[in-house]
C-alpha cells in the first residue's frame, strides 16, 4: 500500500505507528544548540526573588545545572551548581556575607565566579587565583530574577517595557508555572487565538468569558521584535479586536483575561507578560508578571495573592488539579503538556487557523539560522532609554454588522486598520501614545458606523 493510501485507510492505525523525530532546530536548547544560543543572547527569568532566602536554590536552565542565591549583602549570584573543587552541589553551600561557601571544604565563591577563599590550602597557595568558577550575571526586576547565559561580550541591555509602568498605577506581580514538556509547545500557544473559542469556552465550560466563544477572524502583523495576532470577533453590534504580542525568541503577552466585550473601549493593554524558559528539552518554566490595574480588570476579578511559585490566578494553568478534574475540564496546561514531552511537528496537520503558530516557528527558524537578528531592534529600543513599546491591546468598537453580508472580510480589514493605527502610534510615548490610539479608534468607529 502506498503511503498516501495508508493514511486514508479506515482503522488504519497499523500504518501510522512511526513517530518521526522532533524538530531539534527549534526545540532543543542545551549548550551549543542553535536555539539555545539564540535564547542565551537575551535576559531570561530564572526564578522569583522570593525563592532566594537564606538558603541557595538549585535550578536548571537550558540543560545547565546552576545554583542561585542572594548573599548577605543582597547581591544575586548564579553559579554553576557543582563546586569547582571536587563537585559538591552548592545547593548545600552556606550563603555568606560575600558570595557562597561550599559545605565540603569551605571554598568561598563570589557572585562573579571569583574564588575568594580556599581555606584548607596553605596560605601562600595560588590555586584560587588560577581560575574562576562558572558564573552568570543576574539581576532582579519587580520580583523576578533574570539572568544572562550568553557570552560576556554580548551582554545586552536590560529591556524595560512600557506595560510595566502603564497604565498609571499598574502593579506587576511575579508568578511561575511548571510544565513537564518542551518550551515551544507552551510558547506556540500565544499565537493560537482560536483555542480560546474551543478549549476556554465551548469544549467543557466557560473558563474566561462567553465572548471568547466566537471564533475570531484572524490576521497577523509584523511588529518590532516579533509579531501580533489580530483576532476580530463580531459580538452583536460591537466588534472586539484583540491583539496579542510575541517577541522573539520566547516572550509573549496577553490582553485582558476576562474581557466581556460588552461595551465600547478604545485601547486597553496587557494583563500578563510571560517568558517560556526551558529547563531542559522536556521541561520548562513559564515565568511571568501578572499586570494588575483597573483598565484590564475593571471588575477586580484578579487575585494577587494567588500569583506566585507555580501558581497563578486563572483557570487551568497549572498541573495541580486531580487527574479527573483535568479530564473533565482541561485548560491550557493539559492541552499543551499532553502534546507529548516534545510535540512532533511532522505529525501535525496545520490548518488556516494555525497560521500564527506556523509564522512564529518560521520567524524562530530564520532567527536561529542567522537570517534575522531579533536583538537588533530590541537593543536599539533599549538604547533609546525610553520604555519599549508593546503592541498588545483590546479594542471594542460600536460598529453594526455590514448589510451586504461580508462581515468576515470587513472584520479582517478592520483588524488591519486597528493594527495600522497601533503602528502609527509608535511615534508617541506614554499617555500621549495611548491618547493618540484612543483618538484613532474613535475615528475608525465613526468611519465604519
Ligand atoms: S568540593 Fe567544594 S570545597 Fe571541596
Ligand atoms: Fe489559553
Amino acid at each position: 500500500m502506498t503511503e498516501a493510501a495508508s493514511i486514508r485507510t479506515p482503522y488504519g492505525a497499523y500504518f501510522m505507528g512511526d513517530v518521526p523525530a522532533h524538530d531539534s532546530e527549534l526545540t532543543e536548547t542545551g549548550p551549543g544548540t542553535p536555539m539555545g544560543e539564540l535564547m542565551r543572547k537575551f535576559w531570561q527569568p530564572v526564578c522569583l526573588s522570593r525563592e532566594l532566602n537564606d538558603l541557595p536554590k538549585a535550578i536548571r536552565v537550558m540543560g545547565e545545572d546552576l545554583v542561585a542565591f542572594r548573599d548577605r549583602t543582597g547581591r544575586i549570584g548564579l553559579l554553576h551548581r557543582h563546586c569547582s573543587h571536587r563537585g559538591t552541589s552548592l545547593e548545600y553551600g552556606i550563603v555568606s556575607k560575600r558570595g557562597i561557601r561550599c559545605c565540603y571544604h569551605g571554598w568561598l565563591f563570589d557572585t562573579d565566579g571569583t574564588i575568594l577563599e580556599t581555606p584548607g590550602e596553605p596560605s601562600d597557595s595560588r590555586l584560587k587565583d588560577s581560575f574562576r568558577h562558572g558564573a552568570y550575571p543576574a539581576r532582579e526586576h519587580d520580583g523576578l530574577v533574570f539572568a544572562y547565559l550568553g557570552p560576556p561580550e554580548d551582554l545586552p541591555p536590560f529591556p524595560i517595557y512600557d506595560c510595566y509602568v502603564e497604565p498609571a498605577g499598574n502593579r506587576l506581580v511575579p508568578y511561575s508555572i511548571w510544565h513537564p514538556c518542551n518550551w515551544l509547545q507552551v510558547h506556540d500557544n500565544v499565537m493560537d487565538p482560536v483555542h480560546a473559542a474551543f478549549l476556554h469556552t465551548r469544549m467543557s465550560n466557560v473558563q474566561l468569558t462567553e465572548s471568547y466563544g466566537a471564533v475570531p477572524v484572524l490576521d497577523f502583523a509584523d511588529v518590532p521584535n516579533g509579531m501580533v495576532y489580530i483576532g476580530s470577533r463580531r459580538i452583536g453590534n460591537l466588534v472586539w479586536i484583540k491583539g496579542n504580542h510575541t517577541m522573539l525568541p520566547n516572550f509573549g503577552q496577553t490582553t485582558a483575561l476576562w474581557e466581556t466585550a460588552e461595551k465600547v473601549k478604545y485601547f486597553t493593554g496587557v494583563s500578563l507578560s510571560k517568558w517560556i524558559v526551558p529547563v531542559d528539552d522536556t521541561h520548562c518554566w513559564m515565568f511571568g508578571f501578572r499586570h494588575f490595574n483597573g483598565e484590564v480588570d475593571p471588575q477586580g476579578l484578579g487575585r494577587e495573592d494567588q500569583c506566585g511559585v507555580d501558581t497563578v490566578d486563572f483557570f487551568g494553568q497549572t498541573g495541580h488539579r486531580s487527574h479527573e478534574a483535568m479530564q473533565r475540564e482541561p485548560g491550557d496546561w493539559e492541552a499543551q503538556v499532553s502534546q507529548r514531552p516534545i510535540a512532533i511537528h511532522a505529525l501535525e496537520h496545520l490548518g488556516t487557523t494555525d497560521r500564527g503558530v506556523a509564522t512564529l516557528r518560521r520567524m524562530l527558524r530564520r532567527s536561529v539560522r542567522g537570517e534575522y537578528d531579533p536583538r537588533t531592534e530590541l537593543t536599539r529600543q533599549c538604547e533609546s532609554r525610553k520604555p519599549i513599546h508593546t503592541h498588545c491591546y483590546d479594542t471594542v468598537l460600536g460598529i453594526p454588522p455590514r448589510s451586504n453580508g461580508d462581515d468576515r472580510d470587513f472584520l479582517r480589514e478592520l483588524g488591519q486598520q486597528v493594527v495600522g493605527a497601533v503602528m502609527d502610534a509608535d511615534a508617541y510615548d506614554g499617555e500621549e501614545r495611548r491618547e493618540y490610539l484612543r483618538r484613532r479608534m474613535r475615528e475608525l468607529e465613526t468611519i465604519h458606523r
